[in-house]
């Protein structure tokens, strides 16, 4: 298992260009799964998450060609079985994305049920509850959940209790080739949902509302292969700027796409930040002050997100003042805190808020990740500490970060992988 090791104290400065969203890319390669034609997908990034879709893919014995760009043309003529095993599902979650695809192709599927991870309990039953209502029998035994569908499921009014991203999409893709129209209510408006009907339609599906809370999807016999090119990743390009505003830096992030970033971009104007805006990059500069705490709370998109909850701790945690953070997504995400309390910062965690004092620089320390947001906000941590952080268990980071200690070197960070056998 590799480590980073950390020299801190240097001000981010540089340009660097942001990849593929990995949470578009996986239910994008799930699609593949709902057509007999290949699907191209382009501006994939190079991610450990990217590289286990792929698997479960290929060990249904759907044929996957990746060309000198890394561009992976995916044909699933050949699948063999329609099972996605426990020993791929239990290292990536969004494994469960190749259920609604199955199950309304070939009437049937069998995957493994994900268990609860470092972030939370992490139940699918909306993804079963919809299927349900769409006419497949599913029963989940011995930790598999079994699912078949007589026939075409039915295109059905579903109300989902509560915004699910994976959740929308799985039930988006089961529409898709389902019998008649289906309206989903309280859809996630996640961009990345957005780009997964994108490309949907790109392969003749008909979906409407998709980027609003009702996203209404009427059935069609078949769907076609494309070409479709992934948007880039609003998480990777929160992460570099809220580096390079705790590090007091100026950092331009190119080939991203600025109004996915909304509240995550008032958020660093508030902490201090000068941003200037163009079509595809965005630019933040300190001017070399240090940031002012800021307060959010974590909700579904246009909301802030989640998954950028933890890099904003470590912005606050060297910020001058105090902030709030709640998390109403997910009901453990605060792992990143007590290590970050290790390295000196003054957070206290208050049921799902945590209360940032922030202090002038924190200590580097040997911290541990926990899960991947929680690795990136560790990393912004030691980058503003003094001297020495090693970051350890970081395959968490490898996961949902494109080549990150490169990308960081290149912004003059102090950042080397120490290989652990
Ligand atoms: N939930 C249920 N039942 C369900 C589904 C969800 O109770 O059937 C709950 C969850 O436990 C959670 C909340 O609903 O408390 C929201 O979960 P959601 O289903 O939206 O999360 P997800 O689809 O599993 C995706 C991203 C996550 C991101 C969340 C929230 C992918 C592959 N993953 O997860 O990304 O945090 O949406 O925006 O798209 C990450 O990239 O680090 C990551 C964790």
């Amino acid at each position: 298992m590799d480590r980073l090791h950390i020299t801190g104290g240097v001000s981010l400065e540089g340009e660097i260009r942001i990849a593929g969203a990995k949470n578009s890319a996986l239910p994008v390669l799930a699609a593949s799964l709902l057509t007999q034609e290949p699907l191209k997908v382009c501006n994939l990034p190079h991610l450990f998450d990217i590289t286990t879709m792929l698997e479960l893919l290929g060990c249904m014995g759907v044929q996957r060609i990746v060309d000198e760009k890394m561009n992976v043309q995916v044909d699933s003529s050949t699948i063999e079985n329609l099972n996605a095993p426990y020993e791929l599902v239990r290292t990536m979650r969004a494994s469960i994305l190749v259920l609604g695809p199955l199950l309304t192709r070939y009437g049937r599927a069998e995957v493994a049920l994900p268990g609860g991870c470092a972030i939370g309990s992490r139940p699918v039953n909306q993804h079963i509850a919809a299927l349900r209502t769409m006419g497949a029998s599913i029963e989940v035994e011995n930790g598999y959940i079994r699912a078949h569908a007589d026939g075409k499921l039915k295109g059905k009014h579903i109300f989902m209790d509560l915004v699910t991203v994976t959740g929308t999409e799985n039930v988006m893709m089961a529409a898709t080739l389902a019998e008649g129209q289906t309206i989903i209510e309280n859809a996630a408006r996640e961009p990345e949902v957005i780009d997964l009907a994108t490309c949907l339609n790109k392969m003749g599906a008909d979906i409407t509302g998709h980027g609003s809370d009702t996203i209404v999807v009427n059935g069609v016999d078949e769907l076609h292969g494309c070409d479709f090119a992934v948007m880039p990743d609003r998480i990777e390009t929160g992460t570099y700027l809220i580096a390079a505003a705790a590090t007091r830096g100026r950092v331009k992030v190119k080939d991203t796409q600025p109004h996915t970033l909304d509240s995550v971009l008032s958020k660093l104007e508030q902490a201090g930040a000068v941003l200037r805006v163009g079509a595809d990059w965005i630019e933040l500069d300190m001017r070399g002050r240090r940031p002012r705490a800021v307060s959010l709370r974590t909700a579904p998109y246009p909301a802030f997100p989640t998954d950028m909850q933890a890099q904003f701790t470590a912005l606050n945690a060297v910020a001058a003042g105090i902030g709030s953070i709640t998390e109403t997504v997910f009901e453990n995400r605060f792992m990143h805190v007590h290590e970050m309390n290790r390295m000196g910062a003054n957070i206290r965690v208050e049921g799902n808020t945590v209360m940032v004092e922030g202090v002038e620089r924190l200590n580097g320390a040997p911290v541990m990740a926990t899960d991947l947001r929680a690795s990136a906000s560790l990393i912004i941590a030691g980058l503003v500490s003094e001297n020495e952080t090693t970051v350890d268990r970081i395959y968490h980071i490898d996961r949902g970060y494109e080549c990150i200690e490169e990308k960081l070197q290149s912004l003059g960070a102090r950042i080397s992988r120490i290989p652990v056998r």
